[in-house]
């Protein structure tokens, strides 16, 4: 039995019986080509839950950055699906390209960041991402898919529901643009925030990445030091009308729009109002500067953890009648 406790970021306890790591799309083919079934593929394991022991488990260690294309304001660089997003992130600051530095410190591989459209301080991946190369489970047949493809949606695309288990990313392309050229989002509030209290006007590209990874360092627990899934619940899109009843009743309640009929709603508010923050039952809690969070204070269980989630969805339901879905993927 091989424990997958230092395989995931929420750090509860699972096994498996067959771990492979595979570091080439040769080996990645011919794995597919002769067996690939019940074989559950790992990134970084830091959107995932186990709730139960998968028997194999493959992780995806394919490395590389390569600039395939180089113009005078832009490149697009190919990455390895198993190359660390984070370290992804500083590289690229450090050569000054520009597009990611909203989504520092996302934990996980850059594989996996496609499959849920990584968003964060208003960036998407969407808006960087050119293409991603995938081997089909089944056949082993290697294919390219223009991000078009993919509907990528808020933390959505095709490979959660009609591709499920379909393909396997081994490396995607994102389009980076050079300092000067590139058109700095400091749109959302914490940002601009940071960049102020910093007395920075005219910020670099390493400025908004500093600012970010001091927003996120405040209030995100390091997995490595608590172990969590990040945001455990994707933020409710709610109709206009429901939110108009529920604003007067409670009348401090946040959204953000989405269009004519529809309003997002910040789920950490929700769990935050209902009393849910800080809160601990046995192992797990609810964390303490984000109520998004759920964190293992301990050696959890997936099933400890998901009960406890289930718990906040109720409340949730009955304070609100809004039903919260996971963002988190339970295997
Ligand atoms: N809020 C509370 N109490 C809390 C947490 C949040 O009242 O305990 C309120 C905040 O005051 C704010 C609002 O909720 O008005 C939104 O909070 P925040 O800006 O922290 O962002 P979020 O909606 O909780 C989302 C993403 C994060 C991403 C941040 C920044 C989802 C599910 N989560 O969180 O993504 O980093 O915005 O863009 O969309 C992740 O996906 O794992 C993740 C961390």
């Amino acid at each position: 039995m091989i424990s997958l406790q230092p395989h995931h970021t929420f750090g509860v306890i699972a096994h498996c019986s067959e771990f492979t790591s595979i570091t080439t799309v040769n080996q990645l083919q011919s794995l597919c080509q002769s067996d690939s079934a019940e074989a559950f593929v790992l990134g970084g394991g830091s959107n995932t839950l186990f709730v139960t022991n998968p028997k194999r488990v493959w992780i995806i260690d394919i490395l590389g950055k390569e600039i395939i294309k180089q113009r005078e304001n832009y490149v697009l660089l190919r990455v390895g699906a198993g190359e660390d997003w984070h370290s992804l992130v500083k590289y690229c600051v450090e050569e000054q390209l520009g597009g990611i530095e909203n989504l520092a410190l996302i934990p996980g591989k850059c594989g996996a960041a496609p499959i849920q459209n990584i968003g964060a301080y208003g960036v998407e991946i969407k808006d960087v991402l050119q293409s991603v190369s995938v081997v089909e489970r089944a056949t082993g047949y290697r294919k390219e898919f223009h991000k078009s493809e993919l509907d990528l949606g808020y933390r959505d695309s095709l490979f959660k529901h009609k591709w499920k288990g379909r393909y396997i990313i081994d490396s995607i392309v994102i389009k980076l643009m050079k300092q000067g050229s590139h058109d700095i989002k400091t749109t959302y509030g914490a940002i601009l925030q940071q960049l102020q209290d910093g007395g920075i006007s005219n910020p670099l590209i390493a400025d908004v990445f500093n600012a970010v990874v001091a927003i996120r360092s405040a209030k995100l627990p390091d997995p490595k030091v608590l172990g969590n899934g990040g945001s455990f619940f994707k933020n409710p899109i709610i109709s206009v009308a429901l939110y108009d009843e529920l604003k007067a009743k409670f009348p401090t309640m946040p959204s953000y729009p989405i269009s004519d009929t529809t309003v997002k709603v910040p789920a950490g508010w929700l769990i935050d109002q209902a009393g849910w923050k800080g809160k601990t039952v046995g192992n797990v809690g609810c964390y303490e500067k984000q109520a998004l969070v759920i964190v293992n204070h301990g050696d959890a269980t997936g099933q400890e953890v998901l009960a406890f989630s289930e718990m906040i969805q109720s409340s949730v339901e009955e304070k609100y009648g809004i039903i919260l879905q996971r963002e988190i993927n339970l295997i």
